[in-house]
């Protein structure tokens, strides 16, 4: 089956559901996923130098790209820049060694993973917890970010965890729009100002933890951070009625929802049988009954669950992207 896709500012092409890779990091897992999802028909894989996943999957890539099943330009690759690079001095740098591990001559869209830097550490050198947060010029950045598409590095950039006045100033101070923001979007946390003012501008939005991250807490556990009730996809009732009436399953209903409302998640799985599951959601439709049901499972701020709060020396920085617990 051939992925739809969506064609968002500058042009750029984006399939409209993508693999996502965190926590991912096994080598036989991740080939085998890669495997399952490129033949099924995925063709937008979701990666970052800080999921420590790169190398593996460039060379899945390039065992696909040298058998000739597949082309460089059939897929579309996003990295990201991590937070101990977000500095204008070390944007080419951490391009460079995305793309030396990806063993690739351009991604398709390269992110600023987040909007606040920390001090500069190697990838895993120590837990994110302990990274200090430093001065962030986002305009400054912005124009090393320009600067990757004029040598062909990254054929598009955008952002990733910004909020609406991050946008709006990177939008109004640029050679080159943002083409994309990732942003945690599911059915208990649906944003759906910030959602609205992106497409206003054609910028794709893409939804991370479509499936309501249910491992998130085992990487609050492994950085000692306290961890706390998760909103569940899987179990909650009226998802499953809604996937009883079209015999699909609440992870199906829940990205469907998603991809209706014009965005593009990208659910992680390392598992064959649920990447496929994941991906068949393009032959049945949601009806406004059922919309409207999934509106209303909307928690606000309370449905978010990547909060960030790991990264408890960055909440009283100028640019910290969420709202605060007392606003
Ligand atoms: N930009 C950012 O700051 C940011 C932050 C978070 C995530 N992301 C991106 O978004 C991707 C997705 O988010 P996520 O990994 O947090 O969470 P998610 O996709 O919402 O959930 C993934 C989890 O759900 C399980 N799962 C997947 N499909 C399932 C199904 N059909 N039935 C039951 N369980 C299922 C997976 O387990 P198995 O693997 O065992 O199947 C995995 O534990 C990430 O992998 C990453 O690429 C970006």
């Amino acid at each position: 089956m051939n992925v739809p896709v969506k064609i968002v500012t500058n042009g750029m092409k984006i399939p409209t559901i993508g693999l996502g890779t965190w926590q991912a990091t096994s080598e036989t897992e991740i080939e085998s996923a890669l495997n399952t999802a490129l033949e099924c028909g995925y063709r937008h894989i979701d990666t970052a130098y800080a999921y420590q996943n790169e190398e593996i999957i460039g060379r899945v890539l390039k065992n696909w790209f040298t058998s000739g099943k597949l082309k460089r330009e059939e897929v579309f690759i996003t990295t990201k820049l991590p937070i101990f690079g977000v500095h204008e001095d070390r944007v080419e740098m951490f391009m460079d060694r995305s793309l030396k591990n990806l063993g690739l001559k351009y991604v398709d869209i390269y992110l600023i993973h987040f909007p606040i830097g920390s001090n500069f550490v190697e990838n895993g050198e120590v837990p994110l917890n302990q990274l200090i947060p430093e001065r962030t010029d986002h305009i400054e950045i912005w124009k090393k970010m320009e600067e990757q598409v004029d040598a062909g590095k990254a054929k598009f950039i955008g952002v990733s965890n910004f909020n609406e006045r991050q946008i709006e100033k990177i939008w109004n101070n640029c050679r080159i729009k943002p083409a994309c923001q990732q942003i945690e979007l599911q059915v208990f946390l649906q944003q759906p100002k910030l959602v609205n003012y992106c497409h206003e501008k054609n910028i794709a939005v893409v939804a991370y933890s479509p499936l309501a991250s249910p491992k998130y807490n085992n990487f609050m556990a492994d950085l000692g951070v306290e961890i706390k009730d998760l909103p569940n996809v899987f179990t909650n009732p009226i998802i499953r009625e809604v996937a009883e009436k079209h015999k699909k399953t609440n992870a199906q209903i829940a990205l469907r929802y998603l991809i209706d409302m014009g965005t593009i998640p990208i659910p992680k799985s390392v598992s064959p049988l649920r990447i496929r599951e994941n991906f068949e959601v393009f032959d049945f439709s949601l009806d406004a009954d059922d919309m409207k049901k999934l509106k209303n499972l909307d928690l606000g701020e309370p449905g978010r669950i990547c909060d960030c709060n790991f990264l408890k020396r960055f909440e009283d920085h100028p640019e910290w992207p969420f709202p605060k617990s007392n606003q």
